[in-house]
């Protein structure tokens, strides 16, 4: 069994005041960006990248990481198994259907975790009961208890959810919620899993739950909110104002359909308006900006320019009229500063002069703690980059470490490259690889030169795999700007992601896709769940 924790100990009760309050509360913030963002269409992460997009949550003190579905593939049983061994900050926690042995494979999953958390739902609607579950409200009130007490028998720290609790008659909610509380569930998801209420409909929710639940003071909130009506941030405050406790999130607000609640549009409503919302979180939000990145070059999906706090605009000026009164005073246009969200994109770090120690106080700064090995081969790379690079800026260098985290121990490795381009086709790609230890070289043509470097590739190492999304976008402005290429690679159903940046576009290119056959073949097949019945108990 792991530890029991308390989960209302860093947090007040649940007595629903709100900007009445004279003292800040805390709002639990648990991130789901591996697990409900991964469930985005095309979003898919290796292992080792989960690994690594943990560690830079657990930096940020993101305080429960939902780290995978144990139940729904190899992948994600070892991928929430090594996330529990590695994180010792942060709650690590996964997901369960109403089942006995989705509950057991989860607890095998998280046990080697200091602190480690099941999160078992099932679904309460009406629509969900009759055309997914084929259960009567009766049934879905005994499986709630059945499967909460079994998660509670295997952790002491249970998070039960109420799949589709926005279209749930009351009543039957109020019971699912009575049977969770009564087996033991120490948090209480509301989900509003087809992002269709509104924010007052939302908080009125919680207060009649939290008002009418036998033994809702006890346990903590949650809110748990998708975006399908652009609603998802005002509801999560709206029921953080209602009383809920923790809120469940993803970075960049990946998930399904239109997405999760953005975690860094939350953290920062909450920071900014500390005025008339006393409420805080534990996250430290100078690493914002970097997560945010890293989510997008693992998942290939890229930020809007203008998202809220992380879009490449979000602190751009460029009306005459505003860009005068920022240089009078930023408050004129600012609500916070680029700084408090690690947005420093701008700043001209250093160049080929620049030595070990200050590359090594650079990447403090931007948040990133390395290893000797990996703050030698980081270094190696910066010094390549400053010899082809008039100004490295601190995007360049977030670029380069980020790329050397994905590619980690590739298999397949590029070696060298050389590509004729131009109006005489047809364009030809020289390419030589190294795989498995092993060197082979290729030319091949293309209708272009990065048709030319893929069918290179492919001469060199036969597949199946379609390319589903190819994807280039400058680092930093200028013609010498690196290029950040993805890749997302699909076969029988499986998808991975590749990512690179380098000066030269076709050579990321070929590493990005390269790296998105690593992550291809290094990834069982991951099969999709059926959906529940609750069975087994
Ligand atoms: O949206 C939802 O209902 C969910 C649950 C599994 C918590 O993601
Ligand atoms: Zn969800």
């Amino acid at each position: 069994m792991t530890d029991i924790i308390d989960p209302a100990a860093p947090v007040a009760a649940n007595d629903g005041r709100a900007e009445t309050a004279s003292k800040p509360e805390k709002v639990i913030v648990f991130d789901t960006t591996m697990r409900d963002g991964e469930q985005s269409p095309g979003a898919s992460m290796s292992i080792d990248e989960k690994i690594e997009l943990a560690k830079i949550l657990e930096d940020m003190r993101v305080d429960v990481i939902e780290a995978g579905f144990p139940i729904a593939s190899n992948g994600d049983f070892e991928a929430v198994r090594k996330i529990s061994q590695i994180i010792t900050e942060s709650t690590v926690c996964g997901l369960a259907r109403a089942g006995v042995a989705d509950i057991e494979r989860c607890a095998d999953a998280i046990r080697p975790a200091k602190r480690g958390r099941i999160h078992t739902f099932i679904s309460t609607s009406p629509q969900h009961r009759d055309y997914i579950l084929q259960m009567s409200p009766e049934d879905v009130v005994n499986a709630v208890h059945a499967s909460v007490t079994h998660a509670r028998n295997l952790c002491g720290d249970v998070e039960w959810s109420a799949q589709d609790a926005t279209r749930t008659e009351r009543d039957v909610l109020r019971r699912c919620v009575e049977a969770a509380i009564r087996a033991g569930a120490g948090t209480i998801n509301i989900p509003d899993t087809v992002g269709y209420t509104y924010p007052t409909e939302y908080a009125e929710m919680f207060r009649d739950l939290m008002e009418n639940v036998p033994g809702a003071d006890g346990v903590i909130f949650s809110t748990h909110c998708h975006n399908d009506l652009g609603l998802a941030v005002a509801n999560s405050i709206a029921a953080i104002q209602a009383g809920a406790r923790q809120v469940e999130v993803a970075i960049n607000g990946i998930g399904e359909r239109a997405g999760n609640t953005a975690l860094e549009e939350v953290v920062m409503a909450l920071k900014v308006r500390g005025d008339r919302l006393p409420y805080f979180t534990g996250v430290q939000t100078q690493h914002i900006t970097r997560a945010s990145r890293y989510v997008s070059a693992i998942t290939g999906f890229p930020v809007q320019f203008n998202k809220a706090i992380v879009g490449k605009n979000a602190f751009a000026h460029e009306a005459g009229i505003h860009q005068d009164g920022m240089l009078k005073n930023a408050e004129t246009y600012e609500i916070m500063k680029p700084e408090d969200v690690g947005q420093g994109g701008s700043n001209l770090v250093m160049g080929k002069h620049s030595g070990r120690h200050a590359f090594r106080e650079k990447l403090k700064g931007l948040g990133y703690d390395l290893g000797q090995n990996a703050l030698n081969e980081a270094f190696g790379r910066f010094k390549d980059l400053a010899d082809k690079k008039k100004s490295v800026f601190d995007d360049d260098i977030i670029a380069l470490v980020d790329d050397a985290l994905a590619r980690g121990a590739d298999r397949i490795q590029v070696k060298s490259l050389r590509v004729i381009a131009g109006t005489e086709g047809p364009q030809e790609a020289h390419l030589t690889l190294v795989v498995d230890g092993a060197e082979s070289t290729a030319m091949a043509t293309g209708d272009g030169p990065v048709d030319a470097v893929f069918n290179a590739i492919h001469q060199l190492v036969p597949h199946g795999a379609v390319l589903r999304l190819f994807q280039v976008h400058a680092v930093t402005e200028g013609t010498d700007a690196q290029a950040q290429v993805s890749v997302r690679l699909e076969e029988d159903g499986r998808i991975a992601t590749g990512q690179a940046a380098d000066t030269d576009t076709l050579t990321a290119s070929a590493t990005a896709y390269v790296n998105a056959l690593n992550n291809l073949f290094a990834r069982k097949e991951k099969t999709a769940p059926e959906p529940i019945v609750a069975s087994g108990f």
